[in-house]
This record gives structure tokens, C-alpha cells and sequence, in this order.
């Protein structure tokens, strides 16, 4: 490779225009307005929101990233390779890559990767000043993202959850940070003896409580907005983290399991179900997951040692250790005092 080469390499690999350009297009629909029958740049720009001069260098650009076909008319059409960004497309990418889409927006910060290196925090806070979950939160304009994400809500090994604990012990459970509901509705579902409080931010909060109407579970749980670094509703049997503590670092998650203890108050157990992300970090793009969780949230990987010494630190002790996949652990805390 000759000096110039190299150049033109480096460049390549550092090119931000081309992810820009593929994001803008799903941000804009682009793929399934020319899919619908509409061609000709004129009429994208108005279904699209945008103004035709630079929609069409976007479009012609695409074409030139093999996307699309443009003819002598300037009319376009979807190439296959294009097809993911069809909204019904089985394997579709269009919410994913989409900006104002949750993760789309949690991957713009990305560009300030450079911050995490430097400090561990996750991007977003050096980019936006402030952590990703909250900024999503104050603005109403994300509801309808986080309404569209809440379809494909991740349950990440949720079974270990429904039916790796004796339920029947217990009646009332509240999902500290449950997001749209899902776990909490499967849980309610499989166990109809169970009462239901779910706690997330305000958002997030109105989204799940749409979802457990929608269920038919508003008799048997509740919806409570809020912060899980506030004082939480108190007396519930179970204090259910899933999936919590990853997005914290050890002082915070310290402080999420001593709100959750508070409210459990010398009776109420905390049953702690984290996700362990280690095992995506190995094989062949180890180095690459690796930097990119560590981008999204700054302790991806706990052991279930570490998660045992956040849970002294908040005042807990271990009273039920359960099954452990690769992925997830399931350990329950209750109060040191109501150890004697
Ligand atoms: C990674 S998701 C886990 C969701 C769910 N528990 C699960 O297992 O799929 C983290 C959740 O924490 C919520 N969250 C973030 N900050 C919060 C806060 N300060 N108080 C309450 N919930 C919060 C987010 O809105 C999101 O729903």
C-alpha cells in the first residue's frame, strides 16, 4: 500500500457521511415511500418532510452506496440491498437505525466515544450533559419513539424470571425500572395470584401503563412514575431489578438497591435478576461489543460476586441464590437485620 492508499484507507475507516446517510434514510422513510410507488424526488421531498434539492444529493448518494437504482428521468428505485429498511421487512432495520428512534438516538452519541475512553462514562453523558435514560425521559417528543421500541421490548432471558422463582410464596411484586411492561405483564400472565406495581420514569411509565390496560391486567397492577433513586412505593413482597444495575456504576447501583431495600422495609425481599453481558464480549468482534457497551453503560459486566458486594454495600444480605444462565443470575436479598 502506497502513501496515498493509506490515506484513502484512513479515510474510509473514519468516514462518519456514509452511516449519516443510511440513518437519514431510515429517519426519513425513505425506502418505504419508493416502495409505496412514490419515485421522483419532488414528491419523496414532500412525503419525506424535506427539501428536494438535498434529498437528492441523499438519494443520489445512495445510489451511489449501491441502495438504490436512479434512471435516465431521475426516478428511483429500491435495490434488494435496500429491502431492510423496509418498515415490514421480517428482519426490518428502519427502527433501529432510525435518529429519532431509542436506539438510533443512543447511537449518535457514538461520536463522543472518545469521552468514554477517557473517563468510562457512557458516551451520551459527555455528548448531551446528561445520561441517556433521562434525556429521553424529559422530552415528551420521545414518547411515540419509546411507544415504538416498547413492540420490541427485549426480554433477555425472561423465562429465568417467570419461572425460576416461587412465586407462590409471594403476592405482590413491584418491577423497579420494568419499561413498557413486558416482563411484568408475562410475570402477572403466568402467576395470576400475583399483584403488579411497576416503576419507571415518566415516559416509559405512561407507555407501560397503556400496555398493561391493553393486557387486561389493570385490576391486578399499578403504575407508579418515578425515579428508583427516589423513595419508592413501599410494602410490596418482591422488589424485582431486571436488567437494572448495568446502566449504573457501583455508587448508583449502591443507591438503586438501598431505595429498593428501604421499601422492602425488614419483610420485603429484592430479587435482583442482571443480565451479565460478558458473554457477547467474547469471539471474534469481542474488542468491538466490548467498546460499544462500554459506550451504551459504564459496568456492562458484573460477576455475581460483584453484585453480592453492591448488595452489602446497601445494608443486604444473600437469602436465596437461584439459577444462573450464561446471561443472567437471579439473586435474592433481604434485609441484614431480618437475618437474627
Ligand atoms: C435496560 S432497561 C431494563 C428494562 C427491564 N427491566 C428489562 O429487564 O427489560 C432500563 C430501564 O430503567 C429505566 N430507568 C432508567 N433510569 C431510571 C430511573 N432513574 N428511575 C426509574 N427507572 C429508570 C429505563 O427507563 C428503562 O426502562
Amino acid at each position: 500500500m502506497d502513501d496515498l492508499a493509506r490515506v484513502e484507507h484512513l479515510t474510509d475507516l473514519a468516514d462518519l457521511l456514509r452511516p449519516s446517510a443510511v440513518r437519514a434514510a431510515a429517519t426519513l422513510g425513505v425506502a418505504d415511500h419508493i416502495a409505496a410507488g412514490t419515485h421522483d424526488t419532488p414528491s419523496l421531498a414532500r412525503l419525506c418532510g424535506a427539501r428536494p434539492d438535498v434529498l437528492d444529493a441523499l438519494l443520489r448518494y445512495l445510489v451511489s452506496l449501491g441502495l438504490l437504482d436512479r434512471d435516465g428521468d431521475g426516478r428511483y428505485a429500491l435495490r434488494e440491498a435496500a429491502r431492510p429498511l423496509l418498515d415490514d421487512h421480517p428482519f426490518t432495520l428502519r427502527e433501529a437505525l432510525r435518529l429519532d428512534g431509542v436506539a438510533g438516538r443512543s447511537d449518535m452519541a457514538l461520536v463522543d466515544l472518545v469521552h468514554t475512553v477517557r473517563t468510562g462514562e457512557p458516551a451520551h453523558v459527555g455528548l448531551f450533559g446528561r445520561g441517556y435514560w433521562d434525556s429521553l425521559n424529559e422530552d415528551p417528543r420521545h414518547v411515540e419513539a419509546i411507544e415504538r421500541a416498547a413492540s420490541g421490548q427485549l426480554a433477555f432471558d425472561a423465562e429465568i424470571i417467570f419461572d425460576g422463582y416461587d412465586w407462590a410464596s409471594v403476592r405482590s411484586v413491584a418491577d423497579i425500572g420494568g419499561n413498557s411492561g413486558t416482563i411484568l405483564t408475562g410475570l402477572l400472565n403466568r402467576h395470576p395470584h400475583l399483584h403488579g406495581t411497576l416503576v419507571d420514569l415518566r415516559s416509559v411509565a405512561g407507555v407501560a401503563a397503556r400496555n398493561i390496560a391493553d393486557s387486561g391486567l389493570a385490576d391486578r397492577c399499578e403504575v407508579a412514575p418515578g425515579s428508583f433513586f427516589d423513595p419508592l412505593p413501599a410494602g410490596r413482597d418482591v422488589y424485582l431489578l431486571s436488567a437494572i444495575l448495568g446502566d449504573w456504576d457501583d455508587d448508583q447501583a449502591v443507591a438503586i438497591l438501598r431505595r429498593c431495600a428501604e421499601a422492602a422495609g425488614s419483610t420485603g425481599r429484592i430479587l435482583l435478576a442482571d443480565v451479565n453481558l460478558d458473554v457477547v464480549m467474547r469471539g471474534e468482534e469481542a474488542a468491538r461489543t466490548e467498546l460499544w457497551l462500554r459506550a451504551m453503560m459504564p459496568t456492562p459486566v458484573r460477576t455475581v460476586a460483584d453484585l453480592k458486594r453492591l448488595g452489602d454495600a446497601a445494608g443486604l444480605r444473600v437469602s436465596w441464590e437461584g439459577p444462573a444462565t450464561p446471561v443472567r443470575s437471579l439473586i435474592e436479598f433481604s434485609a441484614r437485620e431480618a437475618a437474627a
